[in-house]
Protein backbone atom coordinates (compact mmCIF):
# COMPACT_ATOMS: atom_id res chain seq x y z
CA UNK A 1 0.00 0.00 0.00
CA UNK A 2 1.23 3.52 -0.93
CA UNK A 3 1.78 5.84 1.73
CA UNK A 4 0.54 9.55 1.33
CA UNK A 5 0.38 12.46 3.84
CA UNK A 6 -2.45 14.78 3.75
CA UNK A 7 -1.22 18.24 4.26
CA UNK A 8 -0.09 21.54 2.64
CA UNK A 9 2.35 22.02 5.18
CA UNK A 10 5.31 21.75 2.97
CA UNK A 11 7.71 21.33 6.47
CA UNK A 12 5.48 18.03 6.97
CA UNK A 13 6.20 17.24 3.33
CA UNK A 14 9.94 18.11 3.89
CA UNK A 15 10.54 16.05 7.14
CA UNK A 16 8.04 12.69 5.53
CA UNK A 17 9.69 12.90 2.40
CA UNK A 18 13.51 12.79 4.27
CA UNK A 19 12.01 9.11 6.01
CA UNK A 20 12.02 7.91 2.20
CA UNK A 21 8.93 6.07 2.50
CA UNK A 22 6.38 8.64 1.09
CA UNK A 23 4.36 7.78 -2.12
CA UNK A 24 2.85 11.02 -2.93
CA UNK A 25 0.68 13.76 -1.06
CA UNK A 26 -3.10 14.99 -1.02
CA UNK A 27 -4.32 18.71 -0.08
CA UNK A 28 -7.58 19.60 -0.17
CA UNK A 29 -9.59 23.01 0.63
CA UNK A 30 -9.19 23.52 3.91
CA UNK A 31 -5.44 21.95 4.17
CA UNK A 32 -4.08 24.75 1.92
CA UNK A 33 -6.28 27.67 3.64
CA UNK A 34 -4.38 26.31 6.28
CA UNK A 35 -0.81 26.70 5.02
CA UNK A 36 -1.46 30.49 4.64
CA UNK A 37 0.57 30.21 1.58
CA UNK A 38 -1.03 30.56 -2.15
CA UNK A 39 -2.15 27.34 -4.03
CA UNK A 40 -0.22 27.40 -6.77
CA UNK A 41 3.27 28.16 -5.10
CA UNK A 42 2.40 25.76 -2.40
CA UNK A 43 1.79 22.76 -4.80
CA UNK A 44 4.66 23.51 -6.91
CA UNK A 45 7.06 23.39 -3.41
CA UNK A 46 5.55 19.68 -2.53
CA UNK A 47 5.99 18.48 -6.11
CA UNK A 48 9.82 19.70 -5.87
CA UNK A 49 10.12 18.04 -2.75
CA UNK A 50 8.49 14.19 -3.37
CA UNK A 51 10.74 14.16 -6.96
CA UNK A 52 8.25 10.63 -7.96
CA UNK A 53 4.65 11.23 -6.27
CA UNK A 54 1.37 12.15 -7.52
CA UNK A 55 0.11 14.95 -5.44
CA UNK A 56 -3.35 16.08 -5.21
CA UNK A 57 -4.49 19.45 -5.61
CA UNK A 58 -8.40 20.17 -5.88
CA UNK A 59 -10.74 22.37 -7.71
CA UNK A 60 -13.17 24.64 -5.71
CA UNK A 61 -15.95 25.35 -8.11
CA UNK A 62 -19.19 23.32 -8.09
CA UNK A 63 -20.64 24.30 -11.80
CA UNK A 64 -18.98 21.95 -14.69
CA UNK A 65 -17.68 24.96 -16.89
CA UNK A 66 -16.16 26.41 -14.25
CA UNK A 67 -14.38 23.18 -12.77
CA UNK A 68 -13.17 22.28 -16.23
CA UNK A 69 -11.36 25.39 -15.87
CA UNK A 70 -9.88 25.53 -12.42
CA UNK A 71 -9.21 21.65 -13.40
CA UNK A 72 -7.09 22.88 -16.40
CA UNK A 73 -5.27 25.29 -15.09
CA UNK A 74 -4.01 23.02 -11.72
CA UNK A 75 -3.23 20.33 -14.01
CA UNK A 76 -1.03 22.57 -16.28
CA UNK A 77 1.17 23.23 -13.16
CA UNK A 78 3.00 20.06 -12.80
CA UNK A 79 2.73 16.74 -14.85
CA UNK A 80 2.44 14.90 -11.52
CA UNK A 81 -0.66 16.96 -10.20
CA UNK A 82 -3.54 14.82 -10.25
CA UNK A 83 -6.61 16.89 -10.32
CA UNK A 84 -9.32 16.31 -6.92
CA UNK A 85 -12.93 16.51 -8.14
CA UNK A 86 -15.75 16.28 -5.32
CA UNK A 87 -18.44 13.28 -5.80
CA UNK A 88 -20.99 15.59 -6.77
CA UNK A 89 -22.90 15.45 -10.41
CA UNK A 90 -20.73 17.43 -12.56
CA UNK A 91 -17.67 16.33 -10.82
CA UNK A 92 -18.29 12.67 -12.31
CA UNK A 93 -18.77 14.28 -15.44
CA UNK A 94 -15.53 16.05 -15.06
CA UNK A 95 -13.80 13.10 -14.05
CA UNK A 96 -15.04 11.06 -17.28
CA UNK A 97 -14.02 14.50 -19.73
CA UNK A 98 -10.21 14.82 -17.84
CA UNK A 99 -10.04 11.09 -18.00
CA UNK A 100 -10.64 11.13 -21.97
CA UNK A 101 -8.27 13.91 -22.15
CA UNK A 102 -5.73 11.91 -20.31
CA UNK A 103 -5.53 14.27 -17.33
CA UNK A 104 -5.49 11.97 -13.61
CA UNK A 105 -8.09 12.66 -11.17
CA UNK A 106 -8.99 12.07 -7.50
CA UNK A 107 -11.96 11.66 -6.70
CA UNK A 108 -12.77 13.01 -3.37
CA UNK A 109 -15.41 12.55 -0.88
CA UNK A 110 -16.65 9.20 -1.32
CA UNK A 111 -18.24 8.04 1.35
CA UNK A 112 -20.22 5.29 -0.35
CA UNK A 113 -19.73 1.79 -2.86
CA UNK A 114 -22.83 3.19 -5.47
CA UNK A 115 -20.34 6.70 -5.27
CA UNK A 116 -17.54 4.54 -6.02
CA UNK A 117 -19.10 2.93 -8.46
CA UNK A 118 -19.60 6.36 -10.31
CA UNK A 119 -15.97 7.98 -10.20
CA UNK A 120 -14.28 4.14 -11.38
CA UNK A 121 -16.86 4.06 -14.24
CA UNK A 122 -15.95 7.71 -14.88
CA UNK A 123 -12.50 7.00 -14.91
CA UNK A 124 -10.92 8.04 -12.01
CA UNK A 125 -7.29 7.39 -11.21
CA UNK A 126 -7.66 7.67 -7.29
CA UNK A 127 -11.01 7.20 -5.29
CA UNK A 128 -10.59 9.14 -1.64
CA UNK A 129 -12.77 6.93 0.26
CA UNK A 130 -13.05 8.85 3.49
CA UNK A 131 -13.01 6.83 6.74
CA UNK A 132 -12.38 9.26 9.93
CA UNK A 133 -15.28 11.41 9.42
CA UNK A 134 -18.08 8.29 8.89
CA UNK A 135 -16.13 6.60 12.45
CA UNK A 136 -17.11 10.51 13.88
CA UNK A 137 -20.91 10.29 13.20
CA UNK A 138 -20.84 6.42 14.59
CA UNK A 139 -20.85 4.93 11.59
CA UNK A 140 -18.38 2.44 10.16
CA UNK A 141 -15.92 3.68 7.62
CA UNK A 142 -13.90 1.19 6.82
CA UNK A 143 -16.62 -0.52 5.28
CA UNK A 144 -17.13 0.76 2.54
CA UNK A 145 -13.49 0.84 2.08
CA UNK A 146 -13.57 -3.09 1.56
CA UNK A 147 -16.66 -3.17 -0.58
CA UNK A 148 -14.98 -0.68 -2.41
CA UNK A 149 -12.17 -3.01 -2.95
CA UNK A 150 -13.62 -6.19 -3.60
CA UNK A 151 -15.97 -4.11 -6.44
CA UNK A 152 -12.66 -2.94 -7.99
CA UNK A 153 -10.93 -6.51 -8.55
CA UNK A 154 -14.27 -7.86 -9.22
CA UNK A 155 -15.13 -5.73 -11.90
CA UNK A 156 -11.58 -5.29 -13.74
CA UNK A 157 -12.08 -1.36 -13.11
CA UNK A 158 -8.50 0.62 -13.02
CA UNK A 159 -8.99 3.37 -10.36
CA UNK A 160 -7.15 2.87 -7.09
CA UNK A 161 -8.92 3.26 -3.59
CA UNK A 162 -7.17 5.75 -1.54
CA UNK A 163 -8.39 5.45 2.20
CA UNK A 164 -8.41 8.96 2.80
CA UNK A 165 -9.56 10.89 6.66
CA UNK A 166 -7.24 8.26 8.41
CA UNK A 167 -7.26 9.26 12.11
CA UNK A 168 -5.31 6.86 13.68
CA UNK A 169 -2.62 3.78 13.21
CA UNK A 170 -5.59 1.56 13.34
CA UNK A 171 -7.09 2.81 10.44
CA UNK A 172 -3.75 2.05 8.45
CA UNK A 173 -3.72 -1.28 9.83
CA UNK A 174 -7.73 -1.71 8.60
CA UNK A 175 -6.58 -0.03 4.93
CA UNK A 176 -3.84 -2.70 4.60
CA UNK A 177 -6.42 -5.88 5.52
CA UNK A 178 -9.09 -4.46 3.24
CA UNK A 179 -6.56 -4.41 0.10
CA UNK A 180 -6.67 -0.38 0.12
CA UNK A 181 -3.76 1.02 -2.92
CA UNK A 182 -3.00 3.96 -0.98
CA UNK A 183 -3.61 5.34 2.35
CA UNK A 184 -3.10 9.06 3.49
CA UNK A 185 -2.78 10.06 6.36
CA UNK A 186 -2.21 13.60 8.49
CA UNK A 187 1.98 14.19 9.45
CA UNK A 188 0.93 13.62 12.89
CA UNK A 189 -0.27 10.06 12.23
CA UNK A 190 2.29 9.01 9.97
CA UNK A 191 4.78 9.94 12.49
CA UNK A 192 2.81 7.57 15.03
CA UNK A 193 3.50 4.67 12.90
CA UNK A 194 7.21 4.49 14.24
CA UNK A 195 5.74 3.64 17.81
CA UNK A 196 5.96 1.21 20.25
CA UNK A 197 6.84 1.17 24.00
CA UNK A 198 8.67 -1.72 23.27
CA UNK A 199 10.40 -0.34 20.33
CA UNK A 200 11.88 2.80 22.78
CA UNK A 201 12.37 0.30 26.05
CA UNK A 202 14.19 -2.44 24.01
CA UNK A 203 16.37 0.53 22.23
CA UNK A 204 16.86 2.48 25.77
CA UNK A 205 18.32 -0.99 27.34
CA UNK A 206 20.44 -1.50 24.35
CA UNK A 207 22.38 1.37 24.45
CA UNK A 208 22.99 1.04 28.39
CA UNK A 209 24.17 -1.98 28.39
CA UNK A 210 26.65 -0.80 25.19
CA UNK A 211 27.53 2.45 27.46
CA UNK A 212 27.79 0.68 30.21
CA UNK A 213 30.33 -1.59 28.82
CA UNK A 214 32.50 1.65 27.41
CA UNK A 215 32.46 -0.36 23.83
CA UNK A 216 32.77 2.11 20.66
CA UNK A 217 32.04 1.28 17.47
CA UNK A 218 35.16 3.18 15.72
CA UNK A 219 37.90 1.86 18.15
CA UNK A 220 39.79 -1.58 17.74
CA UNK A 221 39.35 -2.05 21.68
CA UNK A 222 37.07 -1.25 24.53
CA UNK A 223 37.63 2.52 25.22
CA UNK A 224 39.96 2.99 28.37
CA UNK A 225 41.54 -0.66 27.57
C1 LIG B 1 -8.26 13.37 1.59
O1 LIG B 1 -7.59 13.50 0.61
C2 LIG B 1 -8.66 14.43 2.51
O2 LIG B 1 -7.83 15.55 2.30
C3 LIG B 1 -8.50 14.07 3.95
O3 LIG B 1 -8.08 12.75 4.14
C4 LIG B 1 -9.60 14.51 4.81
O4 LIG B 1 -9.35 14.12 6.13
P1 LIG B 1 -10.14 14.72 7.38
O5 LIG B 1 -11.45 14.03 7.46
O6 LIG B 1 -9.27 14.38 8.54
O7 LIG B 1 -10.27 16.19 7.15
Amino acid sequence: MKLFVDTGDVEEVRQAAEWGVLDGVTTNPTLIAKSGKGFRETVLKICELVPDGDVSAEVVATEYDAMLKEAKEISSWHERIVVKVPLIEPGVRLVKALTDQGIRTNATLVFSVPQALLAAKAGATYISNFVGRVDDISGDGMAAVADTVAMIHHYGFESQVLVASIRHPLHVVHALESGADVGTMPFKVMQMLFKHPLTDSGLKRFLDDWHAAGLSIFERTRAGR
